[in-house]
């Protein structure tokens, strides 16, 4: 699909890649809709850009807010499912001074699955529905997903999460064929966003160390990423890796 023509919904968008992204499509021409939680992010976004409160997990809201941006854009045909959280930790630690055993708080797990995948899964679900409603053909989805998705420590709920949408890209690929809708998914490595600024400067360190490549990715690394996706007819039920060689 050529950008100038999407109609396009992204989540998570008030921030970090989520925000590049939307600048990214409203700069092509397309008429886009933010949802996210953090409320000043969104209020921060450029004018043109459409948004509203949007918590992915919760279901009555995700129903209002694409009813909400199929009218202010005059349509829906695309998606790009962004929104994402972590809650890292080790499943089962032990404490190096006192030799305790902990694990890995239920509300960490349930948090994780909740947004980047339930919230995820929700989404794909009303935006296909609406489009099938409105008989609205072609359409695309983006799923981020992410190369946590191979396994990584300290990540079982992201990891889960992130490899479940991958594996589901395959899925709705399949059953949104029907609909004239075709289903990628992106999984970048380690990207410069408020998500990873967050992180121990020590584990970061090493991380980047371990990028072949030699330095961290860039929003504008994955949007090349997802305007592919986007535009290439003919992709269609894959993630695509994009983390200058960590994973490979
Ligand atoms: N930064 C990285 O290194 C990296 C690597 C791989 C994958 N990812 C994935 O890329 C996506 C974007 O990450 P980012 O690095 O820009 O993170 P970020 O934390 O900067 O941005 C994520 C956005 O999602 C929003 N959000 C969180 N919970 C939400 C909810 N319930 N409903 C709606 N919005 C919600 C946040 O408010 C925030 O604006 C996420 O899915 C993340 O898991 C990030």
């Amino acid at each position: 699909m050529e950008l100038g023509d999407l109609k396009v919904i992204v989540t998570g968008g008030a921030q970090g890649m989520g925000a590049h992204f939307a600048r990214r499509l409203l700069e092509a021409g397309a008429r886009v809709a933010v949802g996210d939680v953090n409320e000043a992010g969104l209020a921060a976004l450029p004018a043109g850009i459409e948004r509203r409160r949007l918590d992915v997990a919760d279901e009555a809201e995700v129903a209002a807010f694409v009813a909400w941006a199929a009218r202010a854009l005059g349509g829906l045909n695309a998606l790009v499912n962004n929104a994402g959280i972590i809650r890292d930790g080790l499943l089962v630690k032990r404490d190096r001074q006192s030799g305790a055993i902990t694990t890995l708080p239920r509300r960490d797990w349930d948090a994780v699955i909740g947004v980047n995948l339930t919230g995820a899964t929700l989404m794909a679900r009303e935006v296909v529905a609406t489009m099938a409603r409105a008989g609205t053909r072609p359409g695309v989805l983006v799923n981020i997903s992410s190369v946590s998705r191979h396994g990584n420590r300290g990540q079982s709920n992201y990891v889960a999460a992130k490899a479940a949408l991958a594996a589901n890209t395959v899925t709705w690929a399949r059953e949104f064929a029907a609909f004239g809708v075709r289903v990628g998914a992106v999984a970048p490595g380690m990207v410069e966003t408020p998500m990873t600024q967050g992180m121990n400067q020590k584990a970061r360190d090493a991380l980047v160390a371990a990028i072949p490549v030699g330095r961290i990715g860039l929003p504008e690394d994955i949007w090349r990423a997802v305007r592919f996706v986007l535009e290439c007819d003919y992709f269609d039920g894959r993630c695509v890796d994009v983390d200058g060689g960590l994973v490979m």
